[in-house]
């Protein structure tokens, strides 16, 4: 069968290959992959800049968000055969630590962890893959393939569950919130918030195209510029979604009194910038100010990121999902047009 794979950590190397069908080891579940999402994670393992491949192995079979329909079950599988799923990406380490035991994978603690299509354990990227029903995640049928945005969606269910958590360490109602970034995870963020009842605003760079709108059509607001509207009030939460340094401490200088600065991009580092390290301080004590990096997803933010697409308007779900790119064409698939959101490599039909 077809898969997209990758030399990890050596740029240059990804192909389409011709691979053995999936491993019987890797579950009982056997899928047909109709469509994966492309992320900056995908970029950056192409790049070579991170991956991990399966032990043993040279290569590993990127992708890992996912959309496929269910092609075998075993017998008493709560799976029947046709079901439009997603896999999960993340595999609790072996020892277990505190976390994976119970299921909270996403906040492993010792690194033992694997990834599919990232750490040690080839991705969704392929014509069919094979899994354990504990690991896949029904998506409503009427979606379709708009079912792809379930792993991003996961991610920022799990962000908005964080500043929930922390914010109800004291009286929380919150009505604001500013979301750094409008590419598909700032977005998918909006969307969240937006069906949450708050007053959300999207900041990102550019002026016009399908960005601004698509931020307008959720009833949010759209600016450039920064975390605070000049004359503005500051917002009681921020979703960090670029990773972006100067933003990422403009959010953590403006949030209101008693709020939630959550960051969910991830940077690339090795670059300096000023700070007023004390001012800062001085302003996050005074105000009870909590900021909180958060990554991954268990499988309870793939159940609340499942509910939040159902609920979302088709229409909009589909202009996220910007372009659809045949696996032939995969490297089409790796530029980003200007009008680029969320693209998709198309696997089966
Ligand atoms: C994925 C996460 C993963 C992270 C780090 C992200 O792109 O969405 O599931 O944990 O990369 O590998």
């Amino acid at each position: 069968m077809k898969a997209l794979t990758v030399l990890p950590l050596q740029a240059g190397s990804a192909r389409l290959d011709e691979v053995e069908e999936p491993p019987e080891s890797d579950g009982p579940v056997l899928v047909e992959t109709l469509a994966v999402g492309i992320c900056g994670t995908d970029i950056e393992i192409i790049s070579g800049a991170y991956g991990w491949a399966p032990p043993g192995r040279d290569r590993l079979t990127l992708g890992h968000e996912s959309l496929g329909r269910v092609l075998e079950v075993p017998e008493g599988s709560s799976l029947v055969v046709g079901d439009l799923v997603v896999g999960i990406v993340r595999r609790p380490d072996p020892v277990p630590c505190g976390n994976c035991a119970v299921g909270e994978w996403d906040f492993c603690r010792n690194g033992q962890y694997t990834e599919r299509g990232i750490k040690a354990h080839d991705g969704y990227l392929s014509e069919r893959y094979r899994i354990t029903e504990d690991f896949v995640v029904k998506v409503d049928p009427a979606l379709g393939i708009l079912g792809v945005l379930l792993e991003p969606a996961s991610v920022v269910a799990k962000a908005w569950e964080q500043v929930h958590r922390i914010g109800s360490r004291a009286h929380f109602d919150p009505k604001t919130a500013v979301v750094t970034g409008a590419g598909p995870i700032g977005l998918l963020a909006a969307l969240i918030g937006v069906q949450m009842g708050l007053d959300v605003t999207v900041i990102d760079q550019v002026t016009e195209g399908v960005k601004p709108e698509l931020v307008a059509a959720l009833g949010a607001t759209y600016r450039t510029g920064s975390i605070l509207a000049p004359g503005g009030e500051p917002p009681d939460v921020v979703i960090e979604c670029t990773g972006v340094d100067k933003l990422v401490f403009d959010a953590m200088e403006h949030v209101g009194p008693g709020g939630v600065v959550c960051l969910t991009g991830v940077s690339s580092g090795g670059r300096s910038i000023d700070v007023d390290a004390g001012g800062l301080n001085r302003s996050m004590v005074l105000e009870n100010e909590a900021v909180v990096g958060s990554v991954n997803a268990n499988r309870r933010h793939y159940e609340a990121g499942a509910e939040a697409l159902a609920k979302a308007d088709r229409g909009w779900l589909d202009r996220v999902v910007s372009r659809r790119v045949p696996i032939d064409s995969w490297e089409d698939a790796l530029k980003r047009g200007p009008d680029d959101v969320k693209v998709i490599v198309e696997v089966g039909s």
